[in-house]
């Protein structure tokens, strides 16, 4: 009955259920992947949902690119980075993950393939999947110095006639690692040689780290391929509840305007992003540099304290390196019993090396510090 795209093994993995019977116990544990920036007590404005109340909301004009004066807000947020984008090549869309839908739509048919960083954010092969596509990994390559690099070569070798697409992450999640400018201009060349479009999830892109390399504030750039670059108020504002990302398009006239054209008939056939919210985002978007101010302190006051994290150039989650540790879900499994704290393993996004945690930094300083110390008084591996 069912189409063999959603075959997937639907049965809980052992720590979900193991973490599903605590909490059915009410047992309290220190939840270290907690990403949901609404639940970690930052302050949001009254006035963000005040502005839904704006009498636009009740009007239905529908563009498929997503009301003017909200991709005028997008085009701002790249021309401050020094990549200006006429709002004209920018579509809003309801979030990133359809954002990826519609350009691999726009961009693959079914068997093509697309070009994943490992490790990197896991509903990638699912995204992919779901639209009849295959992920071929390519690698980002831990150097001693602990910061990850493109793996070119493989790369380059890992391309097929049916590669399409090459997905770049800005800052990666969860390595934060970003493309260095040398980084950026080689994925870029090699695009441009192979006429593949190249995809930057710049999700993360707010997020910088003050200590981090020197690297581009963004990496949608005129005078190479077709590229995209995808954004979100689920990150940029920490609102992944209203649904509001976007998709901003850069390269040769020719490629944009052909990708243009078949986007709009793409977007026109759901029109899915809602009007309150693309109406009042041009005044919450004066509210956005309070919301990442308190991100960046608390992700900053988070990586401070807890120096044997991997260094990052950005991001919301730390990777932590556990020598020792082979079997990262025991590892994970007993931490939870014995401890009540839940990291994720690294095989959660596909990491080569094994003896990975990953946890998210977004936590206020004493549930991070309390779930670290117990983290590390059950890894006889790892000293403070
Ligand atoms: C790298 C990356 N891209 C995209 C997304 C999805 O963003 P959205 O909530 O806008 O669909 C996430 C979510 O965590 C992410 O980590």
């Amino acid at each position: 009955m069912f189409a063999k795209r959603t075959g997937w093994d639907l049965r809980p993995n052992k720590l979900s259920k193991k973490l599903a019977e605590m909490r059915a116990r009410g047992e309290e544990i220190i939840d270290l992947t907690e990403s949901n920036p609404t639940r970690v007590g930052l302050h949001y404005p009254d006035e963000l949902l005040k502005e839904l109340a704006d009498p636009r909301g009740l009007l239905y004009e529908p563009d498929p690119r997503g009301l003017l004066p909200a991709r005028k807000v997008v085009a701002s947020i790249y021309a401050a980075k020094g990549a200006p984008v006429d709002p004209e090549r920018i579509f809003l869309t309801a979030s990133t993950s359809e954002a990826y839908s519609m350009l691999f739509r726009l961009l693959a048919d079914p068997g093509d393939q697309v070009l994943v960083p490992r490790p990197s954010y896991p509903l990638f092969g699912y995204l992919a999947g779901l639209n009849d596509l295959e992920t071929v990994f390519y690698p980002l390559h831990l150097g001693t110095d602990g910061h990850w690099r493109v793996g070119l070569k493989e790369l380059e070798e890992a391309m097929t006639p049916r590669t399409r697409a090459l997905i770049v992450v800005h800052p990666n999640n969860p390595t934060g690692s970003c493309l260095t400018y040398e980084e950026r201009d080689q994925a870029a060349a090699l695009c441009a040689r192979r006429g593949i479009a190249l995809i930057c999830d710049e999700v993360f892109a707010e997020y910088r780290t003050p200590a981090g390399r020197r690297v581009p504030a963004t990496l949608l750039k005129e005078g190479g391929p077709l590229t995209f670059a995808l954004g979100g108020l689920s990150k940029w504002m920490g609102l992944p509840q209203m649904k509001l990302s976007w998709i901003a398009c850069a390269g040769p006239d020719s490629e944009v305007s052909g990708a243009l054209a078949r986007l709009e008939v793409i977007a026109d056939t759901a029109l899915s992003v809602n009007t309150p919210v693309q109406a009042a985002f041009p005044r919450w978007a004066g509210f956005a540099p309070t919301i990442q101010r308190q991100i960046r302190e608390r992700v900053q006051s988070n990586r401070d304290w807890m120096k044997k994290l991997l260094p990052a150039d950005g991001g919301w989650n730390g990777v932590l390196e556990l020598p020792g540790v082979r079997d990262e879900e025991s590892w994970a499994l007993e931490l939870l019993e014995r401890r009540r704290v839940l990291v994720h393993p690294g095989y959660f996004y596909d990491f080569e090396q094994s003896g990975i945690a990953v946890v998210s930094l977004l936590l206020p300083s004493g549930g991070f510090q309390e779930g670290i110390r117990r983290l590390l008084a059950n890894s006889a591996t790892i000293q403070t």
